[in-house]
C-alpha cells in the first residue's frame, strides 16, 4: 500500500527550543495513526507542520505524495484539520459553521447542500443543524467540527485531541465517529492524544513522543509486548526503602523495578506464581505493603518503560516549567 504520510527528519526549533526533534515516520494509506505523549511534547507542532501551518526547521514531509514546504497548497486540498482548540463560530448554525468552509474551498452550493446532510449524518447531528452553535454541548462541537474537517472528502484527517476535555461517554461516542470514519469513508487518520486508552483502543499504531523525540512506534499489542511481563504493582506506605529495592535488585526473575507515586512497580513473568515471595521478601524486610496489584502491561507500561516516568508525572513536571517560566518573566 502507498504511504499517505513521509517524514523525514522533520524538526522545528522555537528560540532555541527543540519542540519538533528529527522525527520521521511513514504512514500507510488508510492507517488510524496515533501520536501519544504528555502536554508539551510536541504533538501539535508536528501535526501543524504537516497540514503546512508551520514551517519546519529543517527535515522533509510529503503529504498524498506532495511536499508540505514546496507544494503547500495541494497538500491543503488533500487535508482536513480538527483544531485542539476550539474553532467554531459560535454565533453561527451549525450548518453555516459547514457551509463558510466549504465556500471557502470553492465548494459549489449543489455540492455543499449534499455533502453537508451527509458529514451531519455520520455525526448524527442532522436534528441540530440549524440550531446556534452556542447552545452545543461539548461533546456536539467536537462533532460538528469533525464534520466540518470532512466537507471539501479529505484523504488525510488530522485529530489534535479529539476528545480534550469530554466526557467518558461523550468520548467514547467520538470514538466510534472516529473508527467509522477510517472504515467506511477510507480517510487516513492522524490524532494526537495524552489519553492512553484512546491510543490503544483506536490506533492501529501508536508513535510514543516525549521531549521531540519519537521514543516507540508500534501497534499498541506489540508495543505492550515488547515489556514481557506482568507489572506487579506494590504500594507502599511513605517513600520505598532503598534497601528493600536493593534486596529486590538481586533477583533475577525481577526484570524491572520502576519507583512512582508512593508505587513500586515491578515486571515479573507469570507475576501472580510470585507474589507470595514478594511479601515474604517485603516482610523480612520490615516493609509495610498496603496494596498489591498485578495487571498486563498497558501502553502507560510501556511509556513508563521508554521515557522513564508515568504520563501524569510528566505532564505535572511541565506544569511547573511552565510556570517557572512565567515566573521568571513575571520578575525580570
Ligand atoms: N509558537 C510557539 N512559540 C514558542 N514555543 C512554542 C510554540 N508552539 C509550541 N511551543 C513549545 O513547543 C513545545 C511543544 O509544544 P506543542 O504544543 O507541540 O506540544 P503538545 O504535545 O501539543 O502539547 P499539549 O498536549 O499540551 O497540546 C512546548 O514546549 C511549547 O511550549
Ligand atoms: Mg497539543
Amino acid at each position: 500500500m502507498a504511504d499517505a504520510i513521509e517524514i523525514n527528519g522533520l524538526t522545528k526549533v522555537f528560540d532555541g527550543l527543540v519542540a519538533v526533534d528529527h522525527v520521521s515516520i511513514n504512514i500507510a494509506e488508510g492507517e488510524l495513526f496515533g501520536l501519544l505523549g504528555p502536554n508539551g511534547a510536541g504533538k501539535t507542532t508536528l501535526i501543524k507542520m504537516l497540514a503546512t501551518l508551520l514551517m519546519p526547521t529543517s527535515g522533509t514531509a510529503k503529504v498524498s505524495g506532495y511536499d508540505v514546504t514546496k507544494d503547500p497548497d495541494k497538500v491543503r486540498r488533500c487535508i482536513g484539520i480538527i483544531f485542539q482548540d476550539p474553532s467554531l463560530d459560535n454565533r453561527l448554525t451549525g450548518k453555516e459553521n459547514l457551509d463558510f468552509h466549504a465556500r471557502m474551498y470553492g465548494m459549489d452550493r449543489e455540492l455543499r447542500e449534499k455533502r453537508m446532510d451527509e458529514v451531519l449524518d455520520l455525526v448524527e447531528l442532522k436534528d441540530k443543524a440549524n440550531i446556534l452553535v452556542e447552545n452545543y454541548s461539548g461533546g456536539m462541537k467536537r462533532r460538528l467540527e469533525i464534520a466540518r474537517g470532512l466537507m471539501h472528502h479529505p484523504e488525510v484527517l488530522f485529530l489534535d485531541e479529539p476528545t480534550l476535555g469530554l466526557d467518558p461517554q461523550t468520548r467514547r461516542h467520538i470514538w466510534e465517529y472516529i473508527r467509522n470514519l477510517n472504515k467506511k469513508e477510507d480517510i487516513t487518520i492522524i490524532l494526537t492524544t495524552h489519553y492512553i486508552e484512546e491510543a490503544d483502543y483506536l490506533c492501529d499504531r501508536v508513535a510514543i513522543i516525549d521531549y521531540g523525540k519519537i521514543v516507540a512506534l508500534d501497534a499498541p499489542k506489540n508495543l505492550k509486548d515488547t515489556i514481557g511481563a506482568d507489572i506487579v504493582s506494590l504500594e507502599i506506605s511513605d517513600s520505598v526503602d532503598k534497601d528493600f529495592v536493593a534486596m529486590l535488585g538481586k533477583f533475577k526473575w525481577i526484570k524491572k523495578m520502576k519507583e512512582h507515586d508512593g508505587f513500586l512497580d515491578l515486571s515479573v513473568k507469570n507475576g501472580e506464581t510470585r507474589i507470595p515471595e514478594l511479601m515474604n521478601i517485603a516482610q523480612k524486610a520490615g516493609v509495610v505493603v498496603q496494596s498489591v496489584s498485578l495487571r498486563k502491561p498497558t501502553l502507560e507500561d510501556v511509556f513508563l518503560h521508554y521515557v522513564g516516568k508515568t504520563i501524569r508525572e510528566e505532564e505535572t513536571s511541565v506544569k511547573d516549567q511552565v510556570r517557572e517560566r512565567m515566573r521568571r518573566r513575571w520578575h525580570n
